[in-house]
């Protein structure tokens, strides 16, 4: 409904990563964010007017409308009741939906919280659709992919038999690849501004969505603190559930069995604010 669409916010979740990042990420996110901004400009000026028009019979199919969900006003704007094109939410027609994005860097547990995510029968979260080239190729082919996915016309694994509550996707900060196959030399010379860099491209990301309702994780949160995991349930106001995740850590072992120089890091990272980070071995 044009309604719905007029109040379409997302609500976005952020996942920081303490590792460094490559240099085009702040591109990345000014991208991001211009392409958000055009595509709720889009969103608002597509307001489509449905008329049944033609034929000698003008037959109206009027269903009852829905109560009001038993939220805040403030959070109305938050709510949508989508019709999917491919299917009827039939029983769920009046189950209001939330949306979100998870945004995130490579390498940040994102793939693994995502899991977490879907294990709730109420969330489907859709992966990083745009890993996808053609799908990111031109803002329609953008606007498209999002309407689908927001409209639970995107069939996936993530989909849900039951009443979906809370859909969304998944959107790298940047599209680079940093697989971990192999022990990476770290740069002693740039590790700190790079360190540094990904504090400012964090702080200015969370500066444009700071008039959007949102919730910061960090990855040692969710690995050592359970009921993170039931904020984030609280956050997308989904039923609480035990989450799950079939995922494994690939890279087990202590942090220093993972970087070639580890000593010159750590004497490189000693006595600076950066130093937390040489503790940070997690087990799950
Ligand atoms: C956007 O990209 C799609 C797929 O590459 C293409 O079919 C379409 O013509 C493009 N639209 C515009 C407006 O450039
Ligand atoms: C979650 O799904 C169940 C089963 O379809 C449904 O009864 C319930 O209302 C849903 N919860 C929400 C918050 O939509
Ligand atoms: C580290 O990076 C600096 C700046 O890019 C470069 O000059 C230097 O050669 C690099 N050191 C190593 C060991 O790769
Ligand atoms: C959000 O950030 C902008 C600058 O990007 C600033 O002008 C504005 O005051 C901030 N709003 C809040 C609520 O912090
Ligand atoms: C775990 O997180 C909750 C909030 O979700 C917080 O209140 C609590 O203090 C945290 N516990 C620890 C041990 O950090």
């Amino acid at each position: 409904m044009a309604a719905d669409i007029w109040h379409f916010i997302k609500d976005i979740l952020t996942i920081k990563a303490p590792t460094k990042s490559p240099l085009a990420l702040r591109m990345v996110v000014l991208t991001f964010s211009m392409l958000c901004g055009l595509y709720i400009c889009s969103i608002c000026l597509k307001q489509v007017s449905i008329r049944t028009n033609g034929g000698l019979i003008n037959i109206e199919v009027v269903q009852r409308p829905c109560e009001p969900p038993k939220i805040e006003a403030w959070e109305r704007a938050y709510v949508h009741y989508p019709q999917p094109k491919t299917f009827s939410r039939a029983e769920c027609r009046c189950n209001p939906v939330r949306y979100f994005a998870i945004l995130s860097t490579q390498r940040s547990g994102s793939g693994w919280f995502e899991t977490l995510l879907n294990s709730h029968s109420n969330v489907s979260s859709n992966g990083e659709i745009f890993s996808v080239k053609v799908r990111r190729s031109n803002i329609s082919t953008i606007v498209q992919t999002l309407d689908n996915i927001y409209n639970l016309d995107w069939l996936t694994s993530a989909s849900k038999n039951e009443c979906t509550a809370a859909v969304g996707l998944k959107w790298m900060l940047n599209q680079a690849e940093i697989l971990a196959r192999y022990k990476p030399m770290i740069n002693t010379t740039l590790i700190i501004p790079n360190l540094r860099q990904v504090e400012e491209m964090t702080a200015k990301a969370l500066q444009y969505f700071n008039s959007t309702r949102h919730i910061i994780l960090y990855y040692e949160d969710i690995i050592k603190n359970r009921t993170k995991l039931l904020d984030v349930q609280d956050f997308l106001r989904v039923p609480q559930m035990d989450l799950k995740s079939r995922q494994v850590k690939i890279h087990k072992g202590s942090l220093s069995q993972q970087v070639e120089n580890w000593d010159d890091i750590q004497n490189t990272l000693k006595g600076t604010p950066y130093e937390s980070f040489l503790h940070s071995d997690y087990k799950m």
